[in-house]
């Protein structure tokens, strides 16, 4: 029964529909039936499974033994409490996101919904010119509608963002914060950029773009891009060093 997750909402949906402890075993059984590896990262694995008659995905936390056990559990707590904070964040500022299903703080995990379609990382290879410039336009206003909300993602990179038809849905905001700090949406926004010169090297110029669609839709997020000028400036100084 390791894998069986009865959030406390779903122990009390359970309640009302009078389920008896064998309905939770088949369940449980489908729950496990389903499942495949989607990826087993250094922080998080993630599996795919059919969880109540719907596709989810499973973000485990993975723990670190070479931490002390009281450290690491709160680091995990922390990360999935902030994670699920602002996804919910994100959300109310009409940010697409996967719906949350449950939340298990016991075993470090959330259930949420599986979004269809690939990560835009791999899709920007292959798009014709021309919807690949509206991915990349969405994506500015989704940056602008974020930092607009003071959320500041932490990890903004084309790896973080799904493609479901003409949907970019965003993930992973476990490294995130609320904050309105220049300096964060700065770094928000210059490693969006390097994504674009590493990962997109071959089609970087679509990252003007995504700055022309983030400064319409959040003006002062022309202070943001002269931060992270800053930044880079910084860091080549530091590289020299
Ligand atoms: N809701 C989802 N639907 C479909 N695929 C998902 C979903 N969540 C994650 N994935 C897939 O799993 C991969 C890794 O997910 P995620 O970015 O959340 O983990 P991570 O980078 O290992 O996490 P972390 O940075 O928190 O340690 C994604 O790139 C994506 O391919
Ligand atoms: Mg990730």
């Amino acid at each position: 029964m390791g894998w069986l997750v009865i959030s406390v909402a779903n122990a009390r949906i359970a309640r009302k529909v009078c389920l008896t402890s064998s309905d939770i075993l088949i369940i449980a059984e489908n729950f496990l039936a389903a499942m495949t590896v989607h990826r087993v990262g250094a922080e998080a694995r993630l599996d795919s499974a059919m969880w109540m008659n719907r596709l989810v995905v499973l973000k485990q936390r993975v723990v670190k033994s070479y931490r002390h056990p009281t450290l690491d559990k709160s680091l995990q707590t922390y990360r999935i409490k902030n994670e699920v904070r602002l996804m919910l964040e994100a959300r109310k500022a009409g940010v697409s996101v996967p719906i949350i299903y449950s939340v298990d703080l016991a075993d470090n995990r959330i259930v949420m919904e599986e979004i269809p379609g690939m990560r835009v990382k791999d899709a920007l290879e292959s798009l014709p010119s021309e919807k690949a410039e509206r991915v990349c336009m969405k994506i500015g206003e989704i940056a602008a509608r974020l930092h607009a909300n003071d959320i500041v993602h932490g990890d903004l990179t084309t790896s973080n963002m799904l493609l479901d038809d003409d949907r970019i849905v965003v993930i992973d905001f476990s490294l995130g914060s609320k904050t309105s700090e220049l300096e964060d949406k700065g770094v928000d926004m210059h490693l969006l950029e390097e994504a674009f010169h590493s990962a997109h090297y071959k089609r970087s110029e679509l990252y003007e773009a995504v700055k022309d669609s983030y400064v319409r839709a959040y003006p002062a997020g022309a202070a943001v891009l002269k931060k992270v000028e800053e930044i880079e400036k910084r860091g080549r100084y530091t590289r020299k060093e």
